[in-house]
């Protein structure tokens, strides 16, 4: 959704990694993006022009004289497109950069570009490493353009260390904000995500289905507007998001200890995580052995984590959202004046395609001021990005 009708231009110099921006490349165009892509001399020499060619449906520029250069394409260029990415970005390639210097296509289009611009390190760890070339990064930085730390891990030449080209789901994350517009800015935006686990003994627990999708979709959504995010998370499979300050907690009581601290600083709650209400009244040392035909445990109620932190709220935006199984309107609305949330967000589980577990949700946007605006079936990035229009409305610009 983010990509789609953008104009990219991805830039190839010559490393071993220039293999995976062959696979940015197909990303982004199936995401919905046009790429034109500039390649090296170098860059060539790891790919052809053909490849991205077939991958992109455009032609590839690679060099400013010759068959092929365009009188101005130099300029023009990094000029009519909404971002720049440079992946791989070489020890070369950057070097060039911080010095201004322009001797091929791609760094005259550099020169020229007046777009943001992406800068995907890969190199052997060595290069990485030398002053020279952190010097140059700093350089990079400090003029505004954004620059990915390369991973860790095993490199193409035998070595292990920093290098690697970050994954493309990686890089495209970080893309993605440099092509969405910047709204909440200086917003400091908490967000839960998944279930809770209220142990019975070392090996048992109580959960529910919560796969965390929502959350996470949210946090992701808020960082790629520019706010500064964290995720506080119940435990789930998900990889954890790119920028994105990631604290994991087990139990409903250690989720309400973290966001005690966290929520005095926050200009706004996402309350997506589902919290177990009741937990085992006591946790069991020794694993639970098969004895009497039935069994019984007492449950304890769990602390309501949103009516715990009312007293902590000052100016922050909270939302809620409730799952319902039926009255979704009139069950919203009366959580919302209960926990004393800004807005609700109430949707029927149950249903095969919302709810738990799945990429899609159907959802009601209940506000304090009694608005309700129904959503259509949309996938969970699109009702993140629904909550997120209403959020930076409601927040004042940060100072
Ligand atoms: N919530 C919470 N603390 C709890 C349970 C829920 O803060 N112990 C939050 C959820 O994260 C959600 C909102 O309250 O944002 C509504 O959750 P829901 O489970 O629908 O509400 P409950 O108050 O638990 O009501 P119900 O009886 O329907 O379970």
């Amino acid at each position: 959704m983010v990509f789609k009708g953008k104009r990219l231009l991805l830039g190839v110099s010559g490393g071993i990694a220039a293999y995976k921006a062959a696979e940015l490349a197909r990303r982004l165009v199936v995401a919905g993006a046009g790429v034109k892509v500039v390649m090296t001399r170098s860059g060539q020499e790891f790919v052809t022009p053909l490849t991205f060619q077939a991958l992109t449906g455009q032609s590839v520029a690679g060099s400013l004289f010759g068959p092929g250069a365009q009188p101005l394409e130099h300029v023009t260029l990094g000029q009519e497109v909404d971002a720049i990415v440079l992946a791989p970005a070489t020890a070369n390639l950057i070097g060039k950069m911080a010095a201004g210097i322009g001797d091929d296509l791609l760094t005259t289009v550099l020169l020229a570009a007046s777009r943001p611009v992406l800068v995907c390190p890969a190199m052997n760890s060595q290069m990485w490493r030398q002053v020279v070339v952190q010097e140059n990064i700093g350089r990079l930085k400090a003029r505004g353009l954004t620059v990915m730390e390369p991973e860790v891990g095993a490199l193409a030449c035998g070595d292990e260390g920093p290098g690697r080209l970050p994954e493309v789901e990686r890089i495209m994350e970080a893309l993605a904000k440099l092509v969405t517009c910047q709204d909440l800015t200086g917003q400091r935006i908490l967000v839960t995500a998944g279930p809770t686990h209220e142990d019975l003994d070392p090996v048992r627990l109580i959960t529910n289905r919560s796969s965390g999708k929502m959350g996470y979709a949210l946090a992701r959504a808020a960082w790629r507007r520019g706010a500064e995010v964290c995720l506080v998370s119940g435990p789930t499979a998900l990889a954890a998001p790119y920028g994105v300050e990631l604290v994991m907690v087990r139990s409903a009581q250690e989720m309400l200890a973290t966001l005690r601290q966290r929520f005095p600083a926050a200009s706004a709650l996402l309350m997506a995580a589902a919290v177990s209400d009741y937990r085992p009244e006591s946790l069991a040392v020794q694993k639970i052995k098969r004895g009497a035909e039935a069994q019984q445990f007492q449950l304890v109620q769990n602390p309501d984590i949103l009516k715990e932190l009312r007293s902590l709220k000052t100016n922050q935006m909270v939302v809620g959202f409730a799952a319902e199984t039926q009255d979704l309107v009139a069950a919203g609305r009366r959580k919302l004046k209960d926990k004393d949330l800004d807005l609700i967000v109430a949707n029927e589980v149950g249903r095969p395609d919302a709810g738990f577990a799945v990429d899609t949700n159907e959802v009601t946007l209940i506000t304090r001021e009694g608005d309700i605006l129904p959503l259509p079936l949309l996938s969970k990035e699109e009702v993140a990005q629904k909550i997120m229009d209403w959020l930076a409305q409601k927040l004042a610009p940060a100072k």
